[in-house]
């Protein structure tokens, strides 16, 4: 049986409990059965619900799905190096997050809950928003007022109630949980479920790679929902003996706020105070990230590393992606610079590297 434990005391709860944190103010984990039927798998459409028996819903009917998923698995040249990237900007929303909405929206559903709320950087405000709609559940969504044009507009194209909020993001995510105190909050960084839905990135992979982990994977990480999707989602085709190994996850920041790539460099097993600066890199732009500590934890475990790049390198990945066809948004570029920079000092022969666009560049014009 699927159950919720807390990450910070002993405490339990069931799945059929409308709640996204402990008592104790703890951060919830979810501990769910998987099973992988090749076979079955294979039969089913090419959408991330092919995973069915690794998705922690109960009943099918509550499933929200725009047919999401099973992005392409792209060949992509980089410092002169083959590698791979999953094209993650298409997405319904334009986004990885439909991922972790998908998942999240649907146990919304199977809940009963008919009002959400969320704290997002933009693109996960557009996938909760999206999901809702689908869902029929209303749905109230915080950004940063320095959120992209683009974003705020497909934001509310969904009929969601759209709150700007000055200051920081920090400040976002706190109106966010003032709100969330008399309502169900959807939050990509507290809600468990978000997690498993982002986990079929890693399903897709493996499947995609003839059923085998890939070497190294490099994905983006503010908040980390990509990243701990990977690691959860690895360590459950590992504990179902589908694959054999752990891939190396490598994160990637931007250097005016990369809290977790200053807390990796230190070796400490949790992030400091530090003075955050501007950067194009919106979505990784997470000063606080609440599971900082199990980010860390993930990519050390791994083998892994994290990486900051400057907002010029963005760019010119930026620029670089667009002249080859591939039109992204600079937080998806900021991975791509990343990669480079892992590329540029990692030995690679013969190492099977995946990264991700995650973001599609019409959201930041
Ligand atoms: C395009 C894009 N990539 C990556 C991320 C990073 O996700 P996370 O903060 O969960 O690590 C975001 C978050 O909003 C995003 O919008
Ligand atoms: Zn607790």
């Amino acid at each position: 049986m699927n159950h919720l434990v807390c990450t910070q005391c002993p405490a339990g709860f069931p799945d059929t409990d409308v709640r996204w944190r402990c008592e104790c103010g703890g951060l919830l984990d979810l501990e769910c059965e998987t099973h992988f039927d090749f076979d079955q798998i294979a039969r089913r459409p090419a959408d991330m619900w092919r995973y069915r028996e690794a998705i922690p819903i109960r009943s099918d009917k509550n499933s929200v799905s725009l047919e999401e998923g099973f992005t392409p698995l792209s060949s992509l040249k980089l410092e002169g190096k083959d590698i791979l990237v999953k094209q993650d900007h298409l997405f319904p929303t334009g986004s990885y997050k439909d991922r972790g909405a998908s998942v999240l929206i649907s146990k919304a559903k199977e809940l009963g809950v008919d009002y959400v709320v969320e704290d997002s950087s933009g693109n996960a405000g557009c996938a909760i928003a999206a999901y809702c709609a689908s869902a029929g559940i209303e749905c109230e969504i915080f950004v940063p007022e320095s959120t992209s044009p683009a974003k705020l507009n497909q934001i509310k194209s969904y009929g969601a109630r759209l709150n700007r909020v000055p200051g920081t993001r920090e400040d976002t995510a706190n109106a966010a949980m003032e709100a969330a105190q008399s309502h169900f909050y959807a939050s990509h960084s507290w809600n468990p479920y978000f997690f498993h839905g982002t986990k079929t990135f890693a399903f897709e992979i493996c499947e995609q790679l003839g059923w085998q982990a890939p070497d190294t994977v490099i994905v983006p990480v503010g908040n980390g929902t990509l990243l701990l999707g990977c690691e959860i989602g690895f360590r459950e085709l590992l504990a179902d003996q589908v694959i054999e190994k752990m891939p190396r996850l490598v994160g990637i920041q931007a250097s005016g706020c990369a809290p977790l790539f200053h807390a990796f460099q230190s070796g400490a097993e949790d992030i400091a105070e530090f003075e955050r600066q501007d950067t194009k890199a919106e979505g990784i732009a997470i000063a606080q990230p609440v599971r900082a500590k199990q980010i860390l934890a993930a990519v050390r475990s791994s083998g892994g590393t994290i990486l900051a790049v400057e907002d010029s390198d963005t760019l010119s990945a930026l620029k670089d992606m667009a002249l080859i066809g591939h039109y992204i948004e600079p937080t998806s570029a900021a991975t791509i610079a990343g990669a480079r920079k892992y590329l540029g000092c990692n030995q690679t022969s013969g190492e099977t590297i995946v990264t991700t666009f995650t973001g599609h560049g019409l959201k930041y014009t």
